[in-house]
């Protein structure tokens, strides 16, 4: 762990000019700079650099952060190993903070392992090169399936040779702990014998993001029915198989580069793409895809697409692939290959060419994925067609961002033949189930009679953290703007009392004296370290959040705190303001409140309606009863709220 001085230190002397200058050349637009963006192919720049605020935001592509997270977004590096390169950079020490007994046997054991493990992909690589074993058996396999030498070599491939133990024996004579070796599943040992795993098979090491090896995958050259054909390194302090894609340490510059990944099954998908030219390509490795996986590839680019067999399984494969991906909030198209070819006969039968349009004219969302394929089975039974619907309209609805949501509505409505409002009112039937346990205890929250404080936390959503609501956006955005900003003063009981009420005080006991939780995770954090820092009147908000620890969060306050959001929607609907914002503040900040309140409101409200039409089909009509009269209530408060906001009150 790096020091909080240090960091300070790094953060304090890191100039966000100078060190995106290494990286791109920048101009002078006023008192910014101006640039074009390294995150995306562009023509005319839109990426700027404001060495006032410390950040960088591109508006063409809305990438955008403080100098650390430009560094790990650039370099693939992860937060400490960013502060690291910085510190290089103006030759600062770095001092890492002690460790602890158990963090550092930890760490020792976890760079013990990937010292083994190197050994082991040294060994398998001489194996395969140099002796005369495994360039028979191993190096004549590899080339008789088409692989290029250069291939084989950018992946590090090997060969782990016969015999009981020969790289055990190896490793023990050069000191290498039997522990260790044991402990990575390089070797299996037993109360009086021991030996290779991974003995007369091809190896495929796995690499980490910084391209070390945490694992081994090894595939029999036989025909062995009895035998597995792939065996893997068992799970270990560095193998985590969950959260790791085979290919990414190849493959990660050119997602970035290229805005999109690739996703296949297995090793040998990965090397034959990579020798058809196509090198923004991971695989899963046969297992099924996870969270983990998919937000590791998130990290790189929003765009995925899943290229599985044609086959049955693979197709049930990819349709469990799609909704993971959807709940990312990440963009999913799927690409069949013909039955039975996968990636690796596929690119070797077609050749470069011929795969990179098939690619080209096949490659389909996956709206049009599902519903075709829905299709064909379904032709014209009405029961099969509802089913269908229903189906596409489900991984919809687990799409975190409402537009990206209506998008695909629209494209389904067009290609289902149905209309777009029944598919609306189908996605909010089960978003509502989807939701519908955590809901009931926000609703009785709701209706407690006012003053009475709740302890109850609403719990986090499916909401996506950087789905904000407009209205969230701004409140937080007027919270860290104009903070410790006095907003008015109150007379205190006694005489010439004055008791001054800031910006911060004053957002904070408006929600918390309604009990209104925001169902976004940011927005809470935000919320709460605000609060925390009432008292406490050198709170920088703006450096407290952009430096945030939590990238999320600094993220966030760097688009809250960007130019482009300042001219918002609000001087455009509130008609043609000409103060300053800092002049009105008084009129804007109960104005950003009550639009904040009646958004929750009509949200409450929706979801009302839906409770009651729910009741009344299950003919529960005391709950109806009840629904109603909490209706009521909120309609109420829905109108008094109106009024305050004028005719522009929001929907
Ligand atoms: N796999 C595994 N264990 C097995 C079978 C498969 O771990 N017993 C994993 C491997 O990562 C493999 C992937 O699942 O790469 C896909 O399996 P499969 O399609 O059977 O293998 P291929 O990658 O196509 O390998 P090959 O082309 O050499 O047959
Ligand atoms: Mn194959």
């Amino acid at each position: 762990m790096i020091d909080r001085y240090t960091i300070q230190r790094i953060l304090d002397s890191a100039d966000i000019a100078d060190v995106i200058s290494d990286f791109v050349s920048l101009k002078r637009r006023g008192v910014n700079l101006l640039g074009l963006c390294p995150f995306h192919n562009e023509k005319t720049p839109s990426f700027t650099v404001s060495p006032a605020k410390g950040i960088f935001k591109c508006f063409g592509c809305g990438k955008g952060g403080n100098v650390v997270n430009f560094i790990m977004d650039h370099e693939s590096l992860s937060y400490p190993e960013a502060l690291k390169w910085l510190a290089r950079k103006y030759n600062i020490d770095v001092v890492e903070e002690e460790d602890t007994e158990e963090q550092k046997q930890l760490k020792d054991e976890r760079e013990s392992l990937m010292i083994v493990s190197a050994f082991a992909l040294k060994f398998f690589s001489r194996a395969l090169w140099e002796e005369n074993e495994g360039r028979l058996i191993g190096l004549s396999y590899f080339r008789e399936r088409g692989f290029q030498d250069n291939i084989l070599k950018k992946f590090e491939v090997g060969y782990s040779p016969k015999g009981k133990a020969p790289l055990t024996e190896a490793a023990l004579k050069q000191g290498y702990k039997i522990e260790y070796l044991e402990k990575s599943g390089l070797t299996i040992k037993r109360e009086d014998w021991i030996r290779d795993r991974f003995a007369e098979r091809i190896i495929f090491p796995i690499h980490n993001l910084a391209g070390r090896i945490i694992a081994f995958g090894g595939r029999i050259m036989k025909d062995d029915p009895k035998a597995a054909k792939y065996i893997n390194s068992p799970e270990s302090e560095i193998y985590h198989k969950s959260s790791v894609l085979y290919g990414i340490f190849q493959a990660k510059r050119e997602i970035t580069r290229t805005e999109k990944c690739y996703l296949v099954e297995g090793y040998t998908d990965v090397l034959s793409m990579h020798q058809a030219g196509i090198t923004n390509v991971v695989a899963s490795s046969g297992t099924a895809l996870t969270p983990e996986q998919i937000k590791l590839i998130k990290r790189f680019t929003p765009n995925i697409t899943i290229i599985y067999d044609g086959d049955e399984a693979g197709i049930k494969a990819s349709l469990r692939g799609i909704d993971l991906v959807l709940e990312e909030g990440m963009n999913v198209k799927v690409l069949l290959l013909p039955g039975g070819e996968d990636p690796d006969s596929f690119a070797k039968s077609q050749g470069a060419n011929g795969f990179q349009q098939y690619i080209h004219d096949n490659e389909t969302d996956f709206i049009q994925f599902k519903t075709r394929l829905l299709l064909n089975q379904t032709e014209n039974d009405p029961i099969a067609r509802a089913r269908l619907i229903s189906d596409v309209v489900h991984s919809i609805a687990v799409i975190p961002n409402t537009i990206t949501r209506s998008v695909y509505i629209r494209e389904c409505s067009k290609l289902l033949d149905v209309k777009e409002e029944i598919l609306y009112s189908e996605v909010r039937k089960q978003k509502f189930k989807q939701n519908e346990g955590l809901r009931r205890n926000d609703l009785r929250q709701q209706f407690q009679p006012p003053g009475v404080k709740s302890v109850q936390q609403v719990q986090a959503k499916n909401q996506h953290p950087s789905e904000l609501l407009v209205e969230e956006a701004e409140y937080l955005r007027f919270l860290l703007k104009h903070c410790k900003t006095i907003l008015f003063e109150e007379e205190g009981p006694h005489p010439h009392e004055v008791h001054q009420i800031k910006v911060d005080e004053f957002m904070i006991h408006e929600l918390e004296n309604d009990d209104l939780v925001s169902e976004n995770e940011l927005f809470r954090q935000i919320f709460k370290d605000v609060k925390e820092n009432l008292e406490n009147d050198q709170f920088d908000p703006w450096k407290h959040f952009i430096y945030h620890a939590n990238i999320e969060i600094s993220k966030l306050a760097t688009n809250l705190l960007s130019e482009k959001f300042i001219e918002s929607r609000r001087w455009t609907k509130a008609g043609a303001f000409t103060e300053s914002e800092e002049e009105i503040l008084d009129y804007l900040v109960p104005r950003i409140i009550y639009e904040y309140k009646l958004r929750k409101i009509k949200q409450m409200m929706t979801e009302i309606e839906e409770a009651i039409t729910k009741a009344s089909e299950n003919k529960n009509f005391d709950r109806v009863i009840e629904e109603q009269s909490k209706y009521m209530n909120l309609k109420r408060i829905e109108k008094f709220l109106s009024e305050k906001l004028g005719s522009r009150a929001i929907n």
